[in-house]
């Protein structure tokens, strides 16, 4: 027997509080009641639509004819460990950020420069969430998802997930086919690094720390992020609204000689070696002129032109219109089509 919920308001299941209801929702917090849940699904002929905390979330308004399967598996369970290193397996429902500072207090780096991000862990390897230097694929041993073609639980290795950029096969082909449940980590017992990114260095700098801890990088990540990304329990938004996006070189020159002062990303990017060069999205909104601007009830976030807020209960279509216009401002000036990040459903 499924416990479902029926015409379930979603604005206040994500971080931009945006959305109508859902027809069902359904709370998961094993693998066997997903199996149940998903069985459900099948059965009903409703697509389904997999949640975590919401926070690259964005659902349409009105009726959203879909069964919602909220994830809440909870683990946190240390599989295997060595001289230097220990294996950890997370459920997919586990808060990030307790994962972080739950590895952070172990005294285990790999992690530690992807503190404060919003969500859950289920949705790290997704889209392959990254910051300051680190991203979900450079600790991520395997995963564990059930397969709902096949009905039936798997394993994939890295390598299998295809990670990219913003990206994964979860993403991307294999798009709506499986649920992640767990994720296995391998976290580092040795000293951590000075995430090689300027921000975090000049942090160190002033403060004349040469070898943080794991917890004053930690804490220095916090700091950094809190004044650049708006804590969503009081400014709703999603994050980066947009990917930065990648071009091919030789647009990247082109546009180096008609803006002397564009952001790109840093020479040693594995982007840059194949061709490619990642723009900084928030450089191009922001020297479009958007920068704290407001569309409608959507406004750009005054301190970092990457993230949009919504400041007046809006409506997803007036989401939409504002990503339209900022997109379409961006292009007229610099002729690059920024994509969105998080996904819109219904
Ligand atoms: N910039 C501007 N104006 C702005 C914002 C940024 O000129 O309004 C320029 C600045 O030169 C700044 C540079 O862009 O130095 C880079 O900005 P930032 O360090 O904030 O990084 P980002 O490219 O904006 C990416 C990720 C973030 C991640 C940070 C740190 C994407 C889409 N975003 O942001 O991830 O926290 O790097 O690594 O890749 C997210 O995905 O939701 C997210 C927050």
């Amino acid at each position: 027997m499924v416990e479902k919920e029926e015409h379930v308001p979603l604005g206040m299941h994500t971080t931009f509080g945006i959305g109508g209801t859902a027809r069902y929702f359904i709370r998961v917090g094993n693998e066997d009641s997903l199996r149940a849940a998903v069985l459900f699904v099948k059965e009903s002929a409703l697509p389904i639509v997999i949640l975590g905390e919401g926070s690259n979330s964005i659902f349409k308004d009105g009726m959203i004819d879909v069964v919602i399967i909220k994830m809440e598996l909870s683990r946190f369970e240390i599989t295997d460990q060595n001289d230097s290193h220990v294996v950890i397996t997370i459920g997919a429902g586990e808060n990030w950020d307790s994962v972080v500072e739950r590895s952070v207090a172990l005294g285990l780096s790999g992690i530690e420069a992807m503190s404060a991000i919003p969500g859950t862990t289920g949705a790290t390897p997704f889209q392959n969430v990254g910051a300051y230097g680190q991203e979900i694929k450079d600790t991520l041993v395997s995963l564990r998802a059930y397969d709902t073609k096949q009905n039936t639980f798997v394993e994939f290795t890295n390598t299998e997930c295809k990670f990219g950029y913003r990206d994964s096969i979860f993403r991307s082909s294999e798009k709506g086919r499986y649920i992640i449940t767990s994720i296995t980590l391998e976290l580092s017992k040795t000293a951590p690094k000075i995430p090689d990114y300027p921000g975090v260095k000049s942090y160190f700098e002033k403060k004349g720390i040469a070898e943080p801890s794991l917890r004053e990088i930690r804490n220095a990540i916090i700091a950094i992020r809190a004044t650049k990304l708006p804590d969503p329990k009081l400014i709703k938004n999603a994050g980066s609204f947009f990917k930065n996006p990648i071009v091919d070189t030789a647009v990247a020159d082109a546009l180096r000689v008609a803006h002397p002062g564009i952001v790109m990303f840093p020479a040693g990017d594995p982007l840059a070696s194949s061709g490619q060069a990642k723009l900084s999205a928030g450089w191009l909104i922001e020297h479009a002129g958007l920068k704290g601007q407001s569309i409608g009830p959507i406004k750009v976030y005054e301190h970092n032109a990457l993230v949009l807020t919504n400041v007046g209960n809006a409506a997803c279509d007036e989401l939409e219109y504002a990503a339209a216009e900022i997109t379409k401002k961006v292009e007229e000036k610099f002729g690059v089509r920024l994509e969105q990040e998080p996904v819109f459903i219904g």
